[in-house]
């Protein structure tokens, strides 16, 4: 790396190329905005693309009785009530327009036979209304969303590891980011920023993310530019991650497994969910279901690799191939199972983080000016316990909203930023990571996920959350002494190192969280206060504070009137064909 920054100019800069990201910008651009993205993964393999099995809109085209109120219905009960009715409004009542422009974009929606997208059964929702296209649904909008940026020609940059968001008074002017290769730092300056970089799962050790994504950086990024973050401790552990081999381990087995007809079974043999949900079964909440997958194996009910089963065999290899061609493919590749024969064996992967930056429900808007959230990254849809399905509805949803309301703000300047003693204190922190030392991140890394997964796990305590915290706070120890320096490969250890340092403090963030939460709900399990308190239906903020980290409570808003109905409607399931009559 040589020379002075770059500068680099827009209206509007999207930070983070997932299905969120593209559909912001897609939306700026529509608002006649000059729109950047820019990325620290390869273009077209963002997170999104291991989103498997579908996407939710009430569009009733198989169940006719679905409505978008049922929809609404459904997420805020199986949230547990922690997330914020208005949010979870919009996505219901603007996702069946969000998936009909998709499949107009070329989106390749599995049809029903006269031609209508076609819906499939997720856990917990009442009726048939996640659209799919086979396993491989993320991959397939994150295609039709990149098609139309490149037809639009907005520019992208997919080599960009963004170490600061660049904030003065109160206002994002853009972010300082370096090459991954060639280490050129540039100056990405901008009216308007969208944050859309994905959650932390990838901070636990068994975990759906793959390595450098989803490491908690763009938490790390609002929670340094003045924002807070909301309901940390709502991390959703998905029930089946693979558990051999061990370089596998985590990775997602699709809900849509057990959506068209998968069972699950322990070592006994015993179809355990009768157990815990007897109506809905194997399509009980993703937190049930965790549970009780995490209960069998620690009871010493699991299998040879400390898994239960899941079992498809009863469907035809036809079926199988049309339904899950990438599950079928997955074990076939890396375990030679053939899984129309026999059952896969599968365990909670940490998946989802719930709660993030702390947003508009309209908007997306932070409380930074200038600065919006888009996805995983942000706090206020999921509340405890989020539903599969909806987290693809909404990056586009909620994608489209930050991004039009970021042009709209752009707008509104009539002079652009140039914040400039915050590039040169950006530039320092770059400067000063950059040393030879007798330790590397990538270890440190693997210890923190070890230490979340046994500390921070699916049951927590506060004995266990606290040594969690004496870890992380061994970890930090660490940080000025990473040997950092730039190989043939590039500057990958100083993204290495700017992980491991967001990570940690995403990490404190969770731990600080969940010892707060004195219940269980939902996704947060605490094995010394295993009920649930009705006194606790708020949400636990965290916001860093002349370099602490400063904890409060707020309240989670009221359901408007006229939907009051259905703040509990639907908890009573009946049997619907297809679904618990096998
Ligand atoms: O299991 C799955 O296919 C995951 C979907 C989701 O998390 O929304």
């Amino acid at each position: 790396m040589d020379g002075e920054p770059r500068t680099n100019v827009s209206n509007v800069l999207v930070i983070g190329m997932g299905c969120a990201g593209l559909r912001a910008a897609i939306a700026a651009h529509a608002a006649g905005c000059e729109v950047k993205i820019i990325g620290k993964r390869p273009w077209k393999d963002a997170h999104t693309v291991l989103a498997a099995g579908g996407i939710n809109a009430a569009l009733a085209t198989v169940d006719a009785q679905d409505s978008w109120q049922q929809h609404f219905a459904d997420t805020l009960r199986e949230g547990y009530f922690l997330a914020d009715p208005r949010m979870v409004e919009i996505l219901a009542r603007e996702a069946p327009a969000a998936i009909l422009e998709l499949a107009d974009w070329g989106c390749p929606f599995a049809r029903t036979p006269d031609g209508k997208i076609d819906q499939r059964f997720f856990g917990a929702h009442k009726y048939r209304r996640t659209c799919y296209v086979g396993d491989y649904t993320g991959r397939a909008i994150l295609y039709t969303l990149a098609d139309r940026v490149t037809q639009l020609g907005i520019p992208i940059n997919d080599t960009q590891y963004v170490s600061q968001l660049l904030v003065e008074e109160g206002a994002c002017a853009g972010a300082l980011a370096f090459d991954l290769y060639t280490g050129r730092r540039t100056v990405h300056q901008a009216d308007a920023v969208v944050l859309a970089t994905g959650g932390g799962t990838r901070l636990w050790r068994r975990s759906s993310s793959r390595r450098d994504e989803n490491t908690g950086d763009g938490l790390y990024l609002a929670l340094r530019a003045g924002c807070a973050l909301g309901n940390m401790e709502m991390v959703q552990f998905h029930p089946t991650g693979m558990v051999w081999p061990e370089e596998m381990a985590g990775t997602l087995v699709t809900e849509a497994v057990r959506g068209e007809g998968g069972r699950l079974y322990n070592n006994d043999h015993e179809r355990f969910m009768e157990r815990y949900d007897p109506v809905r079964m194997e399509l009980s909440a993703r937190d049930r279901v965790a549970m009780a997958n995490y209960t069998e194996i620690a009871a010493g009910r699991g299998g040879p690799h400390g898994g239960v089963f899941l079992d498809i065999t009863h469907r035809s290899k036809d079926y199988i191939l049309e339904k899950l061609p990438r599950m079928y493919r997955l074990f076939m590749e890396t375990e030679l199972l053939d899984i129309s024969r026999r059952p896969m064996e599968v365990a909670p992967t940490a998946h989802y983080t719930m709660g993030g930056v702390m947003v508009d429900p309209e908007t997306h808007a932070t409380t930074v000016s200038g600065l919006y959230a888009a996805g995983e990254v942000t706090n206020g849809l999921h509340g405890a316990n989020r539903l599969g399905g909806n987290s693809l509805t909404e990056t586009i949803v909620f994608g489209r909203r930050a991004g039009k309301d970021a042009a709209r703000h752009s707008r509104t300047r009539s002079a652009q930023v140039r914040a400039k003693a915050e590039v040169d204190a950006a530039l320092a922190d770059l400067d000063v990571m950059l040393h030879e030392g007798d330790e590397m991140a990538r270890p440190a890394q693997r210890e923190l996920r070890v230490a979340m997964w046994n500390y921070a796990g699916v049951v927590r305590s506060r004995k266990l959350l606290e040594q969690g915290l004496e870890k992380v706070a061994e970890l930090d120890a660490v940080l000025p002494r990473l040997d950092v320096r730039p190989t043939a490969e590039g500057y990958q250890d100083l993204a290495h190192a700017l992980d491991l340092r967001a990570s940690l403090l995403a990490a404190r963030t969770v731990l600080l969280s969940a010892i707060a939460r004195r219940e269980s709900r939902g996704a947060h399990q605490r094995s010394d206060h295993p009920e649930q308190d009705p006194n606790l239906r708020v949400n636990f903020t965290v916001k860093l504070i002349d370099g602490e980290l400063v904890m409060a409570e707020v309240d989670v808003p009221d359901v408007p009137e006229d939907l009051k109905e259905w703040e509990t409607a639907g908890a009573d399931v009946e049997p619907v064909e297809g679904r618990l009559l096998e």
